[in-house]
């Protein structure tokens, strides 16, 4: 049998509904925070991410999935949203739109050839935003509220948001040259990867999970000593911000991050769930304020993050937290007979036009298997048509849950289901309410 590729997944049954129910709550948050959808393509000519990523990075030196096309282009599946997002940012003049910053948000699969393994995958999808045009530490507050604040619209308690910053160039020029001094007696000491990271970026060395452990590691400098006044101004700010909005983080002035093009704020989030797998960063991100201007675009600071959806389903499931996912329909139709059917399928596409949630017997099963049927289906309502039903268009429905059985004109079907499903609401609502009020008191 022909497997799926290693690193690799299917959705199917609950977990379509879980990812559809985050879908659209990223959606509807986004909306809130008044950001434009972007779409970029799944490919991109390699050197996109060279320049973009950085040549040093794992991602771009291990881990890209590189091929040419039938015209001998070198492409590159998008092993992460940013570069993508900032070269469509150039490419279609963005930066001339008088509204800015822009503000974008996406959501789409990523690659990477990692090694497989407990929230580490080949095909993995992120959400994420980028924003454009703005270097006020204001944007760099708000786009970490926003993880925070989906984390929290799921009911996720176990969240640690991580920070630090990178400084402006200045700042981590010096802080490049601390460093250079400080590992230079320690090199042979440190693992190949940190040797050449030592020449083309030795911030990376503080990111090595190899070396991690090394005395040498613990006493380097840390960036926060090496920041200039308009870099630690900056940071002060973003973290007035977090403070104003009670969003509680952690100062950690090891954080780098695995990509190149971090400047000022870099954070993580990570799930502080007891037993829950290595891989707990939920997600990351940052301010890159020359990225813009290293894929050939205009000096343009920009600030973003990504979210990783299976880390996040993960999570979920570790906290065993019930999405608000509405399961059942509203009603369940019953042909008596072969000659019912049409008149049932036709009353099916009506009521799904008109907004309802409606299934009919398609398996020409017996009455018992077809009340059965709407049992497993959740059913509110089943709408029993047989000869009588037809010939006086007036229909026998059943609210499955009393047997309370009604007969109703054919021409108010409609109206009738829509009252009816009100008294349903009012439970639901009750219960959603229940719901809210437990996410509020958990932060
Ligand atoms: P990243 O830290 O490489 O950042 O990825 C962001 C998130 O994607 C991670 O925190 C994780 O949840 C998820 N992720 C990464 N690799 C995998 C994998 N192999 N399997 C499953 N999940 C994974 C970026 O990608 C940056 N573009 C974020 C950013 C946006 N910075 C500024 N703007």
């Amino acid at each position: 049998m022909i497997q799926k590729p290693k690193g690799t997944y299917d959705v199917y049954g609950y977990k379509g509904e879980q990812i559809s129910y985050l879908e659209n709550l990223m959606k509807s948050l986004m909306e809130k925070y008044h950001y434009q959808y972007v779409r970029t393509p799944l490919f991109e000519s390699t050197e996109l991410f060279h320049r973009g990523v950085g040549e040093t990075t794992d991602i771009v030196s291990k881990e890209t999935y590189d091929f040419k096309d039938r015209g001998d282009r070198n492409m590159t599946l998008r092993p992460e949203g940013t570069a993508g997002v900032v070269r469509s940012f150039i490419e279609n003049k963005m930066y001339a739109d008088p509204n800015q910053p822009i503000k974008t948000w996406y959501y789409g699969p990523m690659y990477r050839y990692e090694r497989p393994q407990s929230g580490r995958f080949r095909e993995f999808y992120q959400f994420g935003v980028e924003v454009f045009g703005g270097s006020d530490p204001l944007l760099d507050a708000e786009v970490i509220s926003i993880p925070v604040n989906f984390y929290k619209l799921i009911g996720l308690k176990g969240i640690k948001v991580n920070i630090n910053s990178l400084g402006d160039k200045e700042s981590r020029d010096a802080y490049r040259t601390a460093l250079k001094e400080y590992f230079k007696p320690y090199l042979n000491d440190l693992c190949e990867d940190c040797k050449n990271r030592f020449e083309k970026n030795p911030l990376r060395i503080l990111d090595c999970k190899v070396d991690a452990s090394k005395e040498c590691m613990k006493h380097a400098p840390k960036m926060i000593d090496y920041l200039n006044e308009t870099s630690k101004n900056h940071y002060e700010k973003v973290k007035e911000y977090l403070d104003l909005m009670c969003i509680p983080y952690h100062e950690n002035p090891n954080l780098v991050r695995g990509l190149d093009y971090y400047t000022h704020t870099v954070f993580e989030v990570e799930a502080d769930i007891k037993g829950f797998g290595s891989q707990n960063v939920l997600c990351g991100g940052g301010r890159y304020d020359h990225l813009v201007e290293q894929i050939g675009g205009p000096d343009t600071p920009g600030v973003g993050f990504a979210l990783g959806l299976e880390r996040l389903l993960s999570a979920i499931e570790s906290e065993e937290i019930k999405l608000p996912i509405e399961e059942g329909i509203d009603a369940y139709l019953i042909p008596m007979s072969e000659n019912e059917k049409s008149f049932c399928f036709y009353t099916m596409q009506v009521l799904r036009m008109n907004g309802f949630k409606v299934e009919m017997d398609d398996c020409n099963r017996a009455l018992k298997g077809n009340f059965k049927q709407a049992d497993r289906l959740d059913a509110k309502f089943v709408i029993l048509v047989g000869e009588e039903e037809i010939d006086n268009e007036v229909l026998t429905i059943k609210n499955n849950k009393t047997k309370e059985e009604f007969k109703v004109d054919n021409e108010y079907l409609v109206n009738f289901l829509d009252e009816k499903l009100q008294d349903f609401e009012i439970d639901d609502h009750f219960e959603e309410e229940c719901h809210t009020h437990d996410h509020e008191s958990s932060m």
